[in-house]
């Protein structure tokens, strides 16, 4: 054996916001850009060898990974020495309902939950998919961007396939290498797939079963993806570690170009290119319940109201109150690096992006440091200057989309300092950054973010004191901010209350085909971001302005059915906000006004008022952010949409 390999379990750290290996970088770099990419690229693993029926396990890991890709869902078991698969289009409840009507057994076994991005979910393209010789299916994450050429190529040999897939014609090239070697075991199988992965342009996270090895499992992944999971006699493989958070909390995060071998009593880790394995075992945080309902009837709302305690949690141990300032020992840089810079780009997507911007407006208005914002699809094939002093944060809940993970590679890659702001622990970006910060606000499974852009804005507000303290805020300001920063979860507690009332008011308005959103400064993305939850989990249009930018076009689109939703607190800019719902009312717009305690004009002019408590503008957003999201929440609810699961989403988007 040449490659240098991994048994069992090594002890070690877990992965915090630590320096990326830069021979993994460099590979990174190799890897190809993905464009048009074919199948599933944003779907979940979960694979099961032990002693116990994998079937009910795969399935409840199934569930606990649906909010990843919900089109279809399938599994395949070693039983008897045959391999069984069912699978099937739709939710993970329909393929329970096949297994019910048609059984299988077996303890070892690997299931996927498919998001299609090209093709029509279908039962045929459902994953697993089969080798032509029948003996080993694999599941896939990922995209095979040389699939077609592959296929042609096999098809010339006389394969025939079943789907339109790229991951059956991986299964055909694992099984193709597999006949043509002399060894039938488990490195034979090992060897298949590495010589198949080799041939392979894309991204994967893959599982893989054969009937001729009852005692194994085989991963592997680049881009994807892919963690063991440790328990006594038995192991997982997941592409996520809520699905098996339930059964061990000791898990291995593979890195890209791993090839593991997973059996009942020990797992065995490989490089693709035969150089040396890196195993790292890390304790997860949370338990199996904090990716619970618990009581509420969807995880979103459960989020909503976990704010309060998340908030908390992501300004723990972080206050340096002898320096006024904050203590963000991840950022990995010291206090002259950190005065030294000079201008800071953040770069996201989606909610993530909105958060941005508030983080924009905290920073610049507390630390005085220019910052700019840029969609990270855009910022990755742009080629804006950065120099040395500029710091890049990279800011995404999951730590996986992929255009977020791009933009830091594209800057690392530059040799510039690259940072993330990150909720899920152990995930790519948060091992491929410089240092970073994570959000510890939990696992987040409501497909629409709540509780992580609060986590993200309260992060940023971090940063801002800390660059700020370094500079010009003095100690007397850098107290008031920390007292401010600490009174809001118990201020969120009270807008929480509101709840009912909320309910109320999404019932005036649920029957609304548009809706804008309209708010000035740091509330602006507060209103880009309260459009954004109700078109996601509502689908009813609606568009975020700042409001006095309003005038220059959206006002056409103000009528008495239209309603607008004011994000107008008594900050700095109170009275010009006002102003612009004055034009709102005066074209018979109705008003509904997110607006300060004990400001009882507003009353006079809002058809509804949801009061959010006073605090200092930079601030707001983290008040006045909720009741939005209520209202998202309740509207969704009364139109009856699966809040939890929106039509055409996903939560972690790792596709470009
Ligand atoms: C919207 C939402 C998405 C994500 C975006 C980025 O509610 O959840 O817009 O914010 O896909 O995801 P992360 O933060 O995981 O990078």
């Amino acid at each position: 054996m040449r490659q240098k390999v991994v048994i069992g379990i090594s002890p070690g750290k877990p992965t915090f916001f630590c320096s990326a290996p830069c021979f993994l970088q460099l590979k990174f770099l190799l890897l190809p850009v993905i464009k048009n990419p074919y199948d599933s690229p944003m779907c979940g693993i979960v694979a099961y060898i032990g002693k116990r029926p994998a079937v009910p396990l795969l399935v409840e890991g199934l569930r606990r990974l649906e909010y990843r890709g919900y089109d279809s869902a399938g599994l395949s078991t070693l039983g008897n020495g045959r391999l069984h698969t069912r699978k099937r289009v739709g939710r993970v409840d329909a393929l329970a309902t096949l297994i019910r009507e048609q059984p299988i057994d077996g303890s070892i076994g690997i299931s996927h939950t498919r998001w299609a991005t090209h093709g029509a979910p279908s039962d045929a393209n459902s994953h697993p998919h089969a080798d032509a010789s029948g003996k080993i299916t694999v599941v896939h994450n990922g995209v095979i961007e040389n699939y077609q050429a592959l296929k042609d190529a096999l098809v010339k040999e006389g394969h025939s396939f079943a789907s339109d897939t790229d991951t059956e014609v991986l299964a055909h090239l694992i099984g193709k290498h597999y006949a043509e070697g002399k060894l039938k075991d488990e490195r034979g199988l090992l060897d298949a797939a590495r010589a198949a992965l080799r041939q392979v342009v894309g991204t994967y996270g893959i599982a893989a079963l054969s009937s001729d090895c009852p005692g194994v499992i085989v991963g592997a992944r680049r881009g994807s993806p892919l963690v063991v999971g440790i328990g006594q006699g038995e192991h997982f493989l997941s592409s996520d570690v809520n699905a098996i958070v339930a059964h061990t909390r000791d898990v291995v995060y593979l890195n890209d170009y791993d090839l593991v071998a997973v059996r009942a009593d020990d797992f065995r880790v490989e490089r693709l290119d035969e150089g040396e394995a890196r195993v790292e075992i890390s304790k997860v945080a949370h338990d199996a319940g904090a990716a619970e309902k618990g009581d509420f009837p969807h995880y979103m709302l459960k989020e909503i109201f976990e704010q309060p305690q998340t908030i908390q949690n992501a300004m723990r141990g972080r206050f340096n109150r002898n320096e006024s300032s904050a203590a963000l020992g991840g950022l990995n840089l010291t206090s002259t690096e950190l005065r030294n810079v000079d201008r800071i780009i953040m770069t996201a997507c989606g909610t993530s992006w909105h958060a941005a911007l508030v983080g924009e407006y905290l920073i610049e208005e507390i630390a005085r440091v220019p910052c700019e914002v840029e969609y990270a699809s855009e910022f990755r094939y742009r080629n804006p200057p950065i120099d040395k002093n500029t710091l890049l944060f990279a800011i995404t809940q999951s730590g996986e989309t992929a255009d977020t993970l791009a933009a830091l590679r594209e800057a690392k890659r530059k040799g510039h300092k690259a940072l993330g702001i990150c909720n899920v622990v152990g995930s790519t970006i948060a091992r491929e950054s410089d240092g970073g910060v994570y959000l510890h606000a939990g696992p987040e499974v409501g497909v629409a973010s709540t509780k992580a852009f609060t986590a993200q804005v309260t992060v940023l507000a971090l940063i801002a004191l800390l660059l700020g303290r370094l500079r010009h805020l003095s100690a007397m300001q850098g107290s008031r901010f920390i007292q401010e920063l600490e009174s809001i979860p118990d201020k969120i507690t009270r807008i929480l209350k509101q709840h009912d009332a909320i309910r109320e008011i999404a019932a005036k308005y649920k029957d609304a085909r548009d809706f804008l959103f309209l708010g000035r400064q740091c509330n602006y993305p507060v209103a880009l971001e309260g459009a954004l939850k109700l078109k996601e989990i509502s689908y009813i249009h609606a568009e975020g302005y700042p409001a006095a930018e309003m005038k220059h076009g959206p006002i056409a689109l103000v009528d008495e059915k239209t309603p607008s939703v004011f994000i107008c607190p008594q900050d700095a800019i109170y009275e010009k906000t006002m102003s612009n719902l004055e034009e709102v009312r005066a074209r018979k717009g109705r008003v509904i006004a997110i607006a300060t305690e004990g400001d009882t004009a507003i009353s006079r002019k809002a058809d509804d008022v949801i009061h959010v408590p006073k605090t200092i503008d930079a601030l707001y957003p983290l008040l006045t952010n909720i009741p939005l999201q209520l209202l998202a929440y309740h509207i969704a609810v009364q139109l009856g949409r699966d809040v939890d699961k929106p039509r055409n989403l996903a939560k972690s988007v790792t596709v470009e």
